[in-house]
């Protein structure tokens, strides 16, 4: 059965995470709360009452410019720093709500794949089957640095380290325990049924895992499985492990190619494309009037700390641009040379979709309105569902809302905009029961038996 488009709403626990020195207002001085617990349950509250699927937690584990030896810049500026650990909110936001699902990334160099499927195995069963993985490489040099491993890896290499991560997981929450394994019989005398519970016996490159799992199996099993991924490595990977991933495509017409090209790749490699919900990152600031819309956004451009910004796509996209004129035309920025190990596909697929429309964007301008999304479109709910209209009839699936402020925004958001959306028929007025897996996709809780984590086995 078919439903309304996919919202989530696009969260980090840290100060700036794409308005980087907004945070100097008083509209925007609302981040000092970045660090309370309590800001992020009001946040889920407000989403839960807007009917928003999920809050999406991105995260990284280093800072961003310590590359070039001027990290004071993200440190002074609070770009993406502090930055505490997502997974350790989930617990409390789960116990708010009834409804909202969790996307929660963690990438595979921070945690052993056996503590991790541990963790989320746990966040399942604790909010009643409400959790995603965002599952992610790591970008960030000196994140690579603080677990030990000397410099980022490989682009290549992290997708097959990244495979390996995710079979271990598999093997633990798909396969370790059967059906039935629990068995609370006092006159057996038997709380558990051991030949129903497995070694996994996992010996790679990179793990050797024996098992058994340590946690009973939640709703889910596997947690549904979120990635983005823009290179041919990270598509490939899309198409073997997820269930939702993201579109580099700036406008609804690129986004019609991608999804195109995406389920062809998924039907070459034997899977339905149906089962893989293709979606995009938007970025609204919302005003009840167009001159009201348009105020903020210069208010808002006006208030955005570029020094900022350079230092924090510097760490992103592994240029070094601090020392870049933010007057120079963006397309000079495609010549910079880099290694291709960072996030450059992002800024390579605006670079190419000739963000502006046309006109010559300067690189202060892409900072300002672009720097990691499609770009920031100021508007009325009208206007905004107008948009959203275009990308589902590209056939988008979903969205990633970016806030101006992950704390302060979805108050307008939820009041202002859904309404039109559900009006239209582009927002749902109403949670389907059950866990995020049946929410999402209507057809149960558990993956498909097809997935790869369901036929891999134990062999
Ligand atoms: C919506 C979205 C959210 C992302 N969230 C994170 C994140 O939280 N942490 C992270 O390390 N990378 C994150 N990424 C980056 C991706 O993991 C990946 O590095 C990027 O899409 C480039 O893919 P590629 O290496 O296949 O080109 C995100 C990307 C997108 C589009």
């Amino acid at each position: 059965m078919s439903r309304p488009p996919i919202y989530n709403a696009f969260m980090r626990m840290t100060p700036n995470h794409h308005s980087h020195g907004y945070w100097r207002t008083p509209e925007g001085s609302i981040q000092y709360r970045y660090n309370e617990l309590q800001a992020y349950i009001d946040v889920a509250k407000t989403l839960e009452r807007g009917f928003v699927d999920a809050m999406f937690l991105a995260d990284v584990v280093g800072v961003y410019d310590l590359d070039y030896s001027h990290p004071s810049v993200a440190i002074r500026a609070g770009s993406e720093f502090p930055g505490p650990d997502p997974l350790s909110a989930i617990s409390a936001l789960g116990y708010a709500t009834e409804n909202l699902g969790f996307a929660v990334t963690s990438n595979i160099i921070q945690t052993h794949p056996f503590s991790f499927a541990r963790q989320i195995g746990t966040l399942d069963t604790f909010t009643g089957g409400r959790v995603a993985w965002n599952i992610v490489t790591s970008y960030l040099s000196n994140g690579f640095r603080n677990y030990g491993y000397g410099d980022i890896a490989a682009h290549a290499d992290r997708y097959a380290w990244a495979q390996e991560y995710v079979d271990v997981v598999y093997k633990l929450l798909e396969h370790s325990w059967e059906d039935g394994a629990v068995l609370h019989d006092a006159e057996l005398d038997s709380f558990l049924d051991a030949s129903k519970i497995h070694t996994i016996d996992h010996k790679g490159e990179r793990y050797t895992v024996q098992g058994p799992h340590l946690v009973e199996p939640g709703p889910l099993r596997t947690p549904v499985l979120f990635q983005a991924g823009m290179s041919p490595d990270g598509r490939s990977f899309a198409v073997k492990n997820a269930e939702v991933t993201f579109l580099a495509s700036v406008t609804p017409q690129a986004a019609k190619a991608d999804i195109a090209a995406l389920d062809e790749q998924s039907r070459a490699a034997g899977r339905d494309p149906r089962s893989l919900k293709k979606i995009v990152q938007l970025s609204y600031i919302v005003g009840s009037t167009e001159e009201e819309a348009t105020r903020k956004r210069e208010y808002y451009r006006e208030n955005i700390d570029i020094t900022a910004l350079q230092a924090f796509s510097s760490g992103a996209y592994g240029i070094d641009f601090n020392a870049v004129d933010p007057e120079t035309p963006l397309a000079e920025i495609n010549k910079m040379a880099t290694t291709g190990d960072h996030m450059r596909s992002i800024l390579q697929a605006a670079i190419d979709a000739n963000v502006g429309d046309g006109e010559q964007l300067t690189w202060r301008e892409y900072l300002l309105d672009h720097a990691l999304l499609p770009g920031r479109i100021a508007a009325t709910p009208e206007r905004i569902a107008d948009d959203i209209q275009e990308w589902v009839e590209a056939g988008v699936e979903g969205f990633n809302v970016i806030p101006t402020t992950t704390l302060g925004y979805w108050d307008d958001w939820v009041d202002q905009v859904v309404p039109v959306l559900q009006r239209r028929g582009l927002a749902q007025t109403e949670y389907e029961p059950g866990t995020l897996r049946q929410k999402l996709f209507r057809q149960g809780d558990r993956l498909p038996a097809a997935h790869r984590a369901r036929a891999i086995g134990l062999g």
